[in-house]
């Protein structure tokens, strides 16, 4: 059975008037420091998406691998930052010379935390924000209290323990303390089209991140098999033209609730999702691009005695499927399982294998290449 999805690609029009093109702004932009809150392990990408996409960039993004978070400075709206897709959240970074978190509460650094509020609240619709919640180590403790008692009064929002607008508390890395302010209601990586969250679908900006280490271009064939309720495909669609998305996985309710997904994004004009088993994937020899994966873990999804048979069926199917020199990007968790499967095939070449942290578990990102068709194979 075939899943052939249609939609209509949502343009952008400006709509702005000549003279409001022309216009130059009065207002001076503010500089901010920013804090890009990323799965531990992704850093690099995410630095090269703020490089490219973010302009009003001061200097260079700075990062740790693996601390999950990437700091820069910004001079422009803060509205433009919602755009960066590698991303899970967006804080801004308030600091203060002060020795204790008590301090927060005078007067002037507790203006400015509010004013910084204030801000961001006004970047969105009237009623976005009804909540507010603080996280920080000491939370529990009385000043915590009082200060998170003291912000929800003040902007006269609710607090509770996962508020829209969401703050963090600590030490800065040298001395004093900083307030970081998420600039949105919900985490960025919470995206608008999916409408259907299946239990184990991949966090959207590590799918955004992983399309992103596929490199796939414009006139590619990208081949998802596994795909779940579509995050992989939708990610690559917003990244920019394709020429087709095939999405594949056994199960009917998946690829249901895949097409609701996709119709949602918008980006259902080059999506098609196909009812079948990566054991026997009905795709053309050599005739894929580019290949992702985000294969069952094994806890959530699926179990340890399937994968054994499901992991050697995708690297076989992939491999006949995949075009010379085709990249195939796969995430998984059954670590042990895919370096065996690894070993004992012959068709891909392992190009690097990236460590990650999401969701308190370790996953790892493999990077393969189709090796050239041997004699025999051809
Ligand atoms: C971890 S989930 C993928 C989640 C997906 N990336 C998303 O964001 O929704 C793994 C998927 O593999 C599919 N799957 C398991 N065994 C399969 C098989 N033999 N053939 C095709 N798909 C299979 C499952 O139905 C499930 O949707």
């Amino acid at each position: 059975m075939r899943f052939i999805l249609i939609a209509t690609r949502i343009s952008a029009n400006n709509h702005m008037s000549k003279k409001q093109r022309r216009k130059p702004t009065q207002k001076a932009q503010t500089r901010y420091l920013c804090e890009a809150e990323v799965a531990p392990g992704l850093e690099f990408i995410t630095a090269e998406e703020i490089q490219k996409r973010v302009s009003g960039l001061i200097g260079q993004p700075q990062y740790q691998k693996g601390k999950g978070f990437v700091h820069f400075r910004y001079q422009g709206e803060l509205k433009a930052l919602c755009a960066l897709k590698t991303v899970i959240a967006i804080y801004v970074i308030l600091k203060f010379d002060v020795p204790r978190p008590k301090a927060l509460l005078g007067h002037q650094h507790f203006t400015k935390i509010t004013q910084m509020i204030h801000s961001v609240r006004s970047m969105w619709p009237a009623g976005t924000f009804k909540t507010l919640s603080i996280g920080a180590a000491g939370k529990h403790t009385k000043v915590m209290q009082r200060l998170q008692q003291a912000l929800g009064e003040g902007s006269h929002l609710e607090v509770v323990e996962r508020g829209d607008l969401h703050l963090r508390i600590r030490p800065a890395k040298d001395m004093g303390w900083e307030t970081l302010i998420r600039i949105s209601p919900r985490p960025l990586a919470t995206r608008d089209y999916r409408i259907h969250n299946m239990e184990g679908a991949l966090n959207a900006s590590v799918a955004h991140a992983m399309c992103l280490l596929a490199n796939s271009q414009a006139n590619d064939i990208f081949v998802n098999i596994a795909c779940g309720s579509g995050t992989l495909l939708i990610e690559r669609a917003m990244i920019g033209e394709l020429w087709q998305a095939i999405g594949i996985d056994n199960r009917l309710e998946a690829l249901q609730m895949a097409q609701v997904n996709i119709e949602a994004s918008g980006y259902g004009q080059k999506i098609e999702l196909i009812w079948g088993d990566a054991h026997q994937i009905p795709l053309a020899d050599n005739s894929a691009d580019v290949l992702v994966a985000d294969l069952p873990f094994g806890q959530l999804v699926g179990d340890m005695t399937s994968n054994e048979t499901l992991y050697p069926a995708v690297l076989k199917e992939g491999g006949r499927i995949a075009k010379d020199g085709a990249q195939f990007i796969i995430i998984t968790h059954a670590i042990k399982l895919m370096e065996k499967v690894l070993r004992e095939q012959g068709m891909w070449v392992v190009e690097r294998i990236l460590p990650i942290t999401l969701s308190g578990l370790h996953p790892r990102i493999f990077l393969l290449k189709r090796k050239s068709r041997t004699i025999d194979e051809v």
